[in-house]
C-alpha cells in the first residue's frame, strides 16, 4: 500500500516531482545536457540545441545535416490541414489556432498517433518529434498569413529554423542581426526542467497517450499569461507608454495596487534569470538600428523601478518581447514563437518519460466539508 506523506507546497513550490537528464537549473546557471546555456548562446544553433536535447549529445557536422535535412523534409503541411486552418476564425488568439493546427496535423502524420501499453519506440517518438518541430513555423506563418487574407508561404529548404520562422510569417528573410538574435531566443526558450507546460506534456506522456497529445497539453499551458503569454503582456506594457517617466509612475502605481508587472520575478531564478541578461546584450543594439531608443528607455525604467521597489529581477519574456518587436515580428506570434522553440524540449521530456516511465499521480490535500449523510432531494 501507497503512504502518503503529509508534505504540502502550494504550487508545488520547491518539490521535487521527478528526475531528468535533459536540463538542469544550479546556482542560478542553466544547463541543457550539461552545456552551460551561455556557452551554448555564444556558439551553437538552434539546430545544434535541438539535437542536443533530442538525442542527448551534441550532433557532429554530418548529424547536423542529417537533421536540418530532415526538418526541411517534413515542414510542408498537408493539404486537408491549410484547408481547415482556413476556416478557423480569424478573431481567434493565435495560441488557440496553433493548438487546433497541431492536433489537425496530427491526423496526418502516416505514423498515426496510437497508443502503447508499454514503453513506446523510442526512434518512432523521434520521427513524431521532428515532425512537429519541424511543422509548428509553418503552421504559425500559415495561421498568421490567413488571418491577413494572405496567402500561406511555401518553407523553403536550407533556412535555419530562426530564418524558416521569420520568413514564412513576414515573407522576407531576416538580415544577420535580426537572424541572429532570433537564433539566440529560440536557444534560450528551448529547454527548462519542469516549468508549467514540460510538466504538462510529462504527466499526459505519463498515461501512455501519444507525443501528439502531450505536445497539445503543452501549448494549452504555455498560452497562460503567468508562462509563455508575459512575452506578449510585457511588450503590451512597453507600448503604453511614450516616455521612461511615465513608465515609472505606471510601475510605482501598479505596484501600490499590488498588480504583477509582466515578465518580472521567477519560481526559480529568485537572484535573477541569466537568459534574460544574455538576450539584453542585444536590446541596445537592435534599439540603435531601429531608432528606438525611447521604447529602450521605457524598457529601462520599468526594469529599474521594479528592482528599487520590489527587488524583483526580470524574467526572458521581458527583453524578449522587446526583441521580437525591434525585429518587427507582429505581437500574437510571440507566444508562438516561443512554441516554436520550447517544443524541442517537450519532445525530449515526452521521450525520457515515456522510456523509464511511471504515471503522474500526486495526492490532494482535502479543504471541502467533513463526511455527511446523504440528504434526499425532497429534503433538501
Ligand atoms: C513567475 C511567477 C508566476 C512566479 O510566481 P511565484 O514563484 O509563485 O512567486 P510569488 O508569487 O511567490 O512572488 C513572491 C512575491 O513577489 C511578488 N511578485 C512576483 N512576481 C511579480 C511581478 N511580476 N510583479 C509584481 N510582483 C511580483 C509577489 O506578488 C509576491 O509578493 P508578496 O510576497 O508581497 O506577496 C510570478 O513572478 C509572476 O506572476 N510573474 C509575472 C508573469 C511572468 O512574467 N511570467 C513569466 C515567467 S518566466
Amino acid at each position: 500500500m501507497t503512504t502518503t506523506t503529509e508534505f504540502y507546497s502550494p504550487g508545488l513550490d520547491g518539490v521535487i516531482a521527478g528526475e531528468t537528464a535533459i536540463s538542469s537549473v544550479e546556482q542560478g546557471n542553466l544547463l541543457y545536457r550539461g552545456y552551460d546555456i551561455a556557452e551554448l548562446a555564444e556558439h551553437a544553433s538552434f539546430e545544434e540545441c535541438a539535437y542536443l536535447l533530442l538525442h542527448g549529445e551534441l550532433p557532429s557536422r554530418t548529424q547536423l545535416d542529417t537533421f536540418r535535412a530532415a526538418l526541411d523534409a517534413e515542414r510542408a503541411l498537408p493539404e486537408p490541414v491549410l484547408a481547415a486552418l482556413r476556416q478557423v476564425p480569424s478573431q481567434v488568439d493565435l495560441m488557440d489556432a496553433l493548438r487546433t493546427g497541431l492536433s489537425l496535423a496530427a491526423h496526418y502524420d502516416p505514423r498515426g498517433t496510437a497508443v502503447h501499453t508499454s514503453a513506446p519506440p523510442p526512434e518512432l517518438l523521434r520521427a513524431q518529434a521532428m515532425r512537429v518541430l519541424a511543422q509548428v513555423p509553418t503552421l504559425i506563418g500559415a495561421l498568421v498569413r490567413l488571418r491577413a487574407g494572405q496567402v500561406p508561404l511555401a518553407p523553403r529548404e536550407g533556412l535555419s529554423h530562426a530564418a524558416q520562422l521569420y520568413q514564412l510569417i513576414l515573407g522576407r528573410t531576416p538580415d544577420l542581426l535580426a537572424e541572429r538574435v532570433l537564433n539566440l531566443t529560440l536557444i534560450l526558450y528551448a529547454e527548462h526542467e519542469f516549468n508549467a507546460s514540460t510538466f504538462a506534456a510529462r504527466v499526459c506522456a505519463s498515461t501512455r497517450s501519444d507525443l501528439y497529445s502531450a505536445v497539445v497539453a503543452a501549448v494549452a499551458t504555455l498560452k497562460g499569461p503567468l508562462h509563455g503569454g508575459a512575452n506578449e503582456q510585457a511588450i503590451e506594457l512597453i507600448n503604453r507608454f511614450d516616455s521612461a517617466a511615465a513608465a515609472r509612475q505606471w510601475v510605482l502605481d501598479a505596484l501600490a495596487r499590488k498588480e504583477l508587472v509582466m515578465g518580472f520575478g521567477h519560481r526559480v531564478y529568485k537572484s535573477g534569470d541569466h537568459r534574460a541578461r544574455i538576450l539584453e546584450r542585444y536590446v541596445e543594439e537592435l534599439g540603435r538600428q531601429r531608432g528606438e531608443a525611447t521604447r529602450v528607455a521605457v524598457y529601462h525604467a520599468i526594469k529599474n523601478t521594479v528592482w528599487e521597489q520590489k527587488q524583483l529581477h526580470p524574467n526572458l519574456d521581458f527583453p524578449c518581447g522587446l526583441v521580437y518587436f525591434l525585429l518587427e515580428l507582429p505581437i500574437a506570434t510571440y507566444t508562438p514563437i516561443f512554441v516554436a522553440s520550447r517544443v524541442s524540449g517537450w519532445c525530449a521530456h515526452v521521450i525520457e518519460q515515456a522510456g523509464a516511465n511511471r504515471i503522474i499521480r500526486p495526492r490532494s490535500r482535502y479543504s471541502g466539508p467533513p463526511a455527511r449523510p446523504f440528504v434526499p432531494i425532497d429534503r433538501r
